[in-house]
């Protein structure tokens, strides 16, 4: 097997794991705690799920990263990064680069303690579960396009 084969297998299982996890979190855990618990009481719920995700998540983003840059590199894939037809590889890296600042720098730097302390956790919840989706659909609108645009559909 040729290493650009192989860095697809990597990258098609982290994107699995990781998105498929972002799926799972926001269409089935979100509503679930929404629906057991206390508007108060739902963040504090959630934490104890994200603090778990979270870990696996950096592991799988970071592996999506270096399998997808390698795909790149080892098929010199770089000029498609100026060409709006390639929007999709635009939209790969703009869900990478925004996952990766929310698990790396912003989530542990300051979210994570300020949601530890938050006045109003039922507002909180409701945006954060709100904030899900929106990135959720990216993500998928990215799996259709590069899954399309990789076989010539677009
Ligand atoms: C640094 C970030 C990323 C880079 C550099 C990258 C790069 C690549 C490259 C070079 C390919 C192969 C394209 C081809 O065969 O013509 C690919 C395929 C793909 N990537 Fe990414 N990617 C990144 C992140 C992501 C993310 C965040 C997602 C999902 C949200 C994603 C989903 C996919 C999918 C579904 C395929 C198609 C696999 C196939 O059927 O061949 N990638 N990526």
């Amino acid at each position: 097997m040729d290493d650009f084969s192989l860095a697809r297998v990597v990258h098609i299982l982290s994107v699995i794991m990781w998105i498929g996890g972002v799926a799972f979190v926001t269409t089935t855990a979100m509503p679930a705690i929404r629906a057991a618990s206390p508007p108060a009481e739902r963040l504090t719920v959630f934490h104890g799920f994200e603090r778990r995700f979270v870990r696996q998540a950096r592991f799988w983003v970071l592996l999506a990263g270096a399998s997808g840059f390698w795909m790149v590199e080892s098929a010199d894939l770089w000029s498609r990064f100026s060409d709006g037809g390639f929007w999709w590889m635009h939209a790969m890296v703009a869900v990478w680069l925004v996952f990766v600042a929310m698990l790396f720098a912003i989530e542990p730097l300051f979210l994570h303690r300020r949601m530890i302390a938050s006045t109003r956790p039922a507002r909180d919840y409701d945006r954060m579960e709100r904030m899900h989706r929106v990135v959720l659909t990216f993500a998928v609108a990215a799996v259709i396009g590069a899954a399309a645009g990789s076989r010539g559909l677009l």
